[in-house]
């Protein structure tokens, strides 16, 4: 099963969602595949891997430059957590691409050997409407859409569910919105409960019941090169269990 952490604003919690829910998940014995397709590889960071060791990565995954068995590295001290970096050649994978036949379709190529061998697959999806985060829904069974509490997260949050939409009419996106995720909430904030409220009541059931709360060691465990869950056990550590016990329970419903 493939679930990728997925919204084209940046900055709302994709890669820290992505990192946590695959700790997590792994932690509770599945085995686990972390895909990291950004640029800064900041998935790859926050799980111990330095930049000079990016290759092989996800570029060489879509560019079919090597064999998908030597592309899957474990993570060191996450027992049943595997990885394929990202790299900075990311940033200019759609140029290279452009050749290629059906370039919005390569990415769902490319990780079909690797559905039967993990139980579950996390895509640390880049930001924005391109072609690489734009053939992320073609390729995943399911969208995980972390979102901020904030009044602009909102229009942005509008626009990408009407442009989703269109895309699943078009059937040129297979994955479902497994569920929206409220991230890095912080209550102190005067207008974090009216957001929340607006956003819970314009999509009923599509939202998590857990949210994330904001969490200054969130932001830490990255340079220690561990996931939160491993690093601390602080509320957003917590939260994130609740949040893969629940999107278990909504992905298996689903079927
Ligand atoms: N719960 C949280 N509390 C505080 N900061 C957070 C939290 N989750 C993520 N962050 C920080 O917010 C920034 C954006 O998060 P990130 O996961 O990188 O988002 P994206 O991948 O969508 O760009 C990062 O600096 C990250 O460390
Ligand atoms: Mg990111």
């Amino acid at each position: 099963m493939i679930i990728a952490a997925y919204n084209p604003k940046d900055g709302v919690g994709k890669t820290t969602t992505a990192v946590n829910v695959a700790a997590v998940l792994a932690g509770m014995g599945h085995s686990v595949l972390l895909v990291d397709l950004e640029p800064d590889m900041n998935a790859s960071i926050s799980l111990g891997v330095r930049p000079s060791q990016a290759r092989p990565s996800a570029a060489d995954l879509l560019l079919g430059s090597r064999r998908p068995a030597d592309l899957v590295r474990a993570v060191a001290g996450v027992a049943n957590l595997h990885l394929i970096t990202g790299s900075p050649a990311l940033g200019s994978i759609d140029q290279m691409l452009r050749h290629v036949r059906q370039p919005d379709r390569r990415l769902a190529d490319s990780l079909r050997p690797f559905v039967s061998e993990f139980e579950m697959i996390l895509v640390d999806c880049p930001a924005g409407y391109s072609l690489l985060p734009a053939s992320v829904p073609e390729a995943a069974d399911h969208l995980l859409v972390p979102i901020r509490a904030d009044y602009l997260s909102l229009e942005s949050l509008a626009h990408f569910l009407r442009w989703y939409r269109d895309l699943r009419r078009a059937r040129r996106a297979r994955a479902n919105i497994v569920g929206i995720l409220l991230t890095m909430v912080d209550y102190r904030r005067r207008a974090t409960s009216e957001i929340v409220e607006i956003i819970r009541v314009h999509n009923r059931r599509g939202v998590f019941r857990t949210e994330i709360p904001e969490d200054p060691r969130a932001v830490e465990a990255p340079s220690h090169g561990v996931p939160l869950v491993a690093y601390a056990r602080t509320r957003a550590a917590i939260a994130y269990e609740h949040l893969t016990r629940e999107l278990l329970s909504r992905v298996r419903r689903r079927r």
